[in-house]
């Protein structure tokens, strides 16, 4: 191809314009076409001529990757190219798609120019039409449009021929280094556009609102006379005039009025949606209509689990009403715009979107950000083809309010160039770049991953001065947002609620993007047919980063995670908390709306059954404002009672039907009884020492322990060896290797791919292989009481550990006292007591949090309550098996068969509970969730504590409140047989 493509340009194109609804006629050809793949991109053009013979060849869906479809594999790197960095070369292996379709104009195609239109194909491609080349084009996320006029009025008769070459890398594929999938491909629709005479080729709406008088500026500029005709607003002028309107609703997230208008010429009528809103920087903020704004927000990469970024429309707007559901209020469209089709929706369903460019160049960050071609004057063209390819087409979105000009592509001229190019062709909207810490081509500061400290720093801002004086001046004025935090892999992200609190405490910080919406996980099979999710290495890659394409807050079929949970339930507008004397506060966090689309329920459940119900009334209360309301009339109740307020929608929204819950609250009515205290073990009691040093040691970890029995002993239903002081079964349900736990199968931020890694740590110290020695094993005042130490070899820390059970009305209490020994270098990954059941007891209730998982700064979803699963229920599915499924503060759980035989177990008061089909160390060694095989006993944790989950796959990790650290500490639960 080209000597323009080696430097990330195409040839040929039309110059870029906005995407369209018009009436004008079309042909969308998206189906079956033919199809073949080269190993290399030096083959003859041959093909494109309408006479080859392609019978031979196979075929291949329009819009797809090939990859996905069978021809070569996907790819997977974060930061680094999959080939040597020699800009602007690429491989001489370079897998080359050509791909061939017949068609015919339908009748009536009025059409004094046809355009051909490309929405997206990855990366460059030539186009032929009847053995025409019409041009070349790259950027793999961008819009391009060919003249086919001529093309087509070549063609003998009504048949015509599309020949594509689509090559996997190029000169673009230096500017297009995203964390994803390398997928290649026309992956959008491709499309005839009837241009007839006198139609329009471009246009800009500018739709601004004053938000101190309610008026709206209409105006729609376009390149050929034309008039705009707004009827709801009985607006009828001409392109190009400046039309005030006295009044109108403004356009917002929460409340996406928009008004269908049309702009006709001559030639063609266009569909306008038009949105009044206006965006400003003022006084340090951002604002939308005067209002600072607050993201609640996801990273968006367009994704599905067959189909890579080939989004079907279904699926995009399932992820609209889901971001919606779900309390979000903004999309960043990481890192590369996103189908246009996905911005409509956001304009019609209200999300705030930062449009972001189709660049990324972070494989030159290895390379000390030698070559990058943000910074090399050769590559500027290409970089601000780009930044208008994407203004251009998605302009006249009211959802998106910032542009953004890409993603990690250092620092450097060329980005300036793009802001500057931006500025003049757009000064409505702010601009967005976090990879250049100076903002100098920016309005707005934004980070990616810093510590709630570093936030709350720049929110008070007093962040580190910059170098320079002004531009560290500038830099201060600015808004602040985190265009990334909260990395979603795997269990997590812990400490949500605490940047939520920073976001809501200093006006500066104005929120951010979670990374990210959705797990990469491409559907997969086992050689036994078992469905998958594969990540990096899946597919043999030589060079891949391995599963931390799975990061996001829905699991690849867009099931939401615990962590998509826990942010709705951070970020909710509505917040509701028990005042004082008895009263309800309620506080209206929303910018727009007032609080008439929503009614409030209450609940009182005792010990988990409902008692009582009704509703609240709450005042109509405008965005911002707080009130306070009694407490509904209560009956009363005995044991431990909760009331839950729920505000839930008041009538269908077109995202979510009347009932569907935005927030909720609970505040404790009745306190739990306390549990008896335990019979005083009598002072200076006569204590039969069963066993006493010298012992042998019982290590292994698992199914092993106890194995050989001595004479039993018994304690209230409990039976154990004699000689270790094991339980062996209670009544006469068998129980396996209870005793203390301290590890778990390390989660993404445990292992800190890109943050604090605790579990190097952990192994180094050998918390993963503890060995249990037995130091005494005595009978006290009819307890039986166990000391241990417990410790890893090869090193002097470990912990005195000593088990009092106690017989107890119908049961046994289990007393734990743990002292730590020596200097324990890390937090502990947990705390408690393990132990294994026979796999019949799948049945689990509980009266605690739930019903999802809950970690000590993950819980905020998990309500108190009574809930049931079943085993196989109470496992999340992280794509890398990972601990999981803890539930927190349980009162008291139950593990039956089908009969209801089992056991029971209670917290003093509460435990957190785990139970699983395999044990933490198989959970460890699993890869994904197909290597996890239940065994014949169900693994139960019995948790006084948990260390936190943090956010240290990428980013900081867990704060100090919810670290585990080595500490002297005792709790205890009670068992009690189930017969
Ligand atoms: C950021 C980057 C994202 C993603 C994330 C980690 O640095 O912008 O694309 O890689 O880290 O998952």
């Amino acid at each position: 191809m080209s000597a323009e493509d080696r430097l990330g340009l195409g040839t040929g194109g039309l110059a870029p314009r906005a995407w369209s609804r018009s009436d004008a006629a079309s042909l969308d050809l998206s189906g079956d076409w033919r199809f073949r793949l080269s190993p290399r991109a030096d083959a003859g053009p041959g093909f494109a001529d309408p006479g080859f013979d392609d019978s031979g060849w196979a075929t291949l869906p329009v819009p797809s990757h090939w990859q996905l479809h069978g021809y070569g594999v996907p790819a997977y790197t974060n930061v680094v190219y999959p080939f040597p960095v020699d800009p602007p070369q690429v491989p001489t292996e370079n897998p080359t798609g050509d791909y061939r379709v017949r068609f015919q104009l339908p009748g009536g195609w009025d059409a004094e120019r046809t355009v051909l239109r490309f929405e997206g194909a990855d990366s460059l491609f030539q186009v032929w039409c009847n053995g025409q080349e019409l041009g070349t084009s790259t950027g793999s996320r961008l819009p391009v449009e060919f003249d086919a006029t001529a093309a087509l009025a070549a063609a003998t008769g009504d048949d015509h021929l599309l020949a594509v070459r689509v090559q996997q890398w190029s000169a673009a594929s230096y500017l297009e280094d995203q964390d994803m999938w390398w997928l290649s491909g026309i992956f959008r629709e491709v499309r005839l556009l009837a241009r007839p005479a006198g139609s329009i080729g471009d246009w800009f709406v500018r739709a601004d609102y004053d938000h101190e008088t309610g008026a709206g500026t209409l105006r729609v500029d376009a390149d050929v006379p034309a008039r705009v005709r707004v009827p709801e607003l009985g607006v009828d002028a001409g392109a190009g005039e400046t039309v005030p309107i006295a009044a109108v609703e403004p356009w917002s997230a929460e409340s996406p009025r928009l008004y269908d208008g049309q702009l006709r010429s001559e030639g063609e009528r266009v569909a306008l949606r038009i949105g009044f809103r206006t965006v400003a920087i003022s006084d340090g903020l951002l604002t939308v209509n005067g209002r600072r704004v607050l993201f609640r927000g996801a990273n968006r990469h367009e994704f599905h689990p067959d189909h890579g970024r080939a989004v079907p429309e279904e699926v995009m707007l399932a992820d609209v009403r889901l971001l919606k559901r779900h309390n979000l209020n903004a999309v960043r469209t990481s890192h590369y715009p996103p189908h246009p089709r996905f911005l409509e929706l956001c304009d019609e369903y209200g999300l705030y979107v930062i449009d972001e460019c189709d660049l990324e160049t972070h494989g030159f960050e290895p390379l000390g950000w030698r070559g990058n071609p943000a910074d090399d004057p050769r590559w500027r063209d290409a970089l601000v083809d780009r930044m208008r390819r994407m203004v251009e087409r998605d302009k006249n979105r009211p959802s998106v309010i910032m542009w953004s000009l890409g993603n990690e592509s250092g620092t450097g001229r060329n980005l300036a160039a793009m802001a500057t190019w931006a500025r003049q062709r757009d000064p409505s909207r702010p601009l967005h770049y976090e990879g250049d810490r100076s903002c100098a081509d920016v309005d707005v500061y934004s980070r990616m991953y810093p510590t709630h400290a570093e936030v709350d720093a720049i929110g008070r801002r007093e962040e580190e001065p910059l170098e320079d004086p002004e531009l560290d001046a500038r830099r201060r004025a600015m808004p602040f947002i985190l265009c990334e935090y909260a990395h979603a892999m795997g269990n997590g992200p812990g400490g949500l609620w605490e940047y939520q609190d920073l976001f809501e405490r200093h006006p500066r910080c104005q929120g951010g993007f979670v990374w990210e919406w959705i797990d990469h996980g491409l559907r997969t099979h086992t050689s036994d047919g078992r469905e998958f999710y594969a990540y990096g290495g899946d597919f043999g890659e030589p060079l891949h980063d391995g599963n931390f394409v799975a990061d996001g807050l829905l699991f690849p079929d867009r099931t939401p995670s615990p962590g998509l949970h826990e942010l709705k339930k951070v970020v909710e507008p509505v917040r509701i908390s028990g005042a004082p004397d008895g009263a309800v506060r309620i506080d209206n966090l929303y910018e727009v709306l007032d609080l008439s689309h929503l009614s409030f329920e209450w609940a009182l459940d005792e010990e988990g059954v409902a008692v009582a119900t009704g509703q609240l009334k709450v005042p109509a209360l405008g965005p911002g404002a707080t009130t306070t309301v009694p407490l509904p009339d209560l009956p009363p109740t005995d044991r431990e009672s909760w009331l839950t307020i729920r505000a839930v929608l008041a009538t269908d929204q077109p995202w979510a039907a009347a009932g569907h819950e935005i927030a909720w609250a609970q505040m404790l009515i009745t306190p739990a009884r306390p549990t008896p205290a335990r019979p005083a073990p009598a002072q200076d009691s006569p204590s039969t020492l069963l066993v006493g040093p010298p012992l042998g040691r019982v290590t292994d970890p698992g199914e092993g322990v106890g194995a050989v029995v001595h004479t039993p002993l018994t304690v209230g239903p409990g039976t154990f060896d004699g000689a270790t002081g094991t339980l062996l079964r209670l009544g006469d349900l068998p129980v396996t290797g209870l005793r203390l736990d301290l590890w778990r199968a390390p989660t993404d931020n445990d292992r800190g791919h890109h943050g604090e890694a605790m579990e190097p740590l952990w192994r180094r110290v050998g918390l993963h292989r503890l060995q249990h020695r037995i130091d005494r094993v005595a009978v006290e005042d009819g307890d039986l009481l166990v000391r241990t130490r417990v410790a890893p070899a090869a090193t002097d820390l470990g912990a005195v550990v000593t088990y009092r059970w106690t017989a107890t009305d119908h049961g046994i209490r289990l007393q734990v006292d743990i002292v730590p020994e020596g200097d324990w270098p890390c937090p502990w990954p947990r705390l408690g007591l393990r132990m294994g059941v026979p796999a019949g007891l799948r049945r689990v209730e509980w009266f605690g949090r739930g019903p999802g998982e809950a970690y000590a700064d993950t819980g905020r979803a998990a309500r108190v309550g009574r809930f049931g699963a079943t085993v196989e229920e109470l496992q999340t599915p992280y794509l890398y098996p990972q601990e999981n499924g803890n539930r927190r503060d349980v009162r008291w759980a139950t593990l039956t068969d089908e009969a209801g035989r089992g056991i029971r177990v209670e917290g003093e008061p509460v435990i957190d509970l785990t139970a699983r089909p395999w044990t933490s160390e198989h959970l460890d060694q699993a890869r994904h969730p197909t290597d996890l095989v239940p065994g014949d006993r169900v693994w139960v944790n019995l948790d006084l504590a948990q260390h936190g989950i943090g956010s240290a796959s990428c980013g900081p990790g867990v704060l100090p409140a919810y670290r585990l650290d080595p500490a002297p500490a005792s709790f205890a639960v009670r068992l009690l047989p189930l017969t």
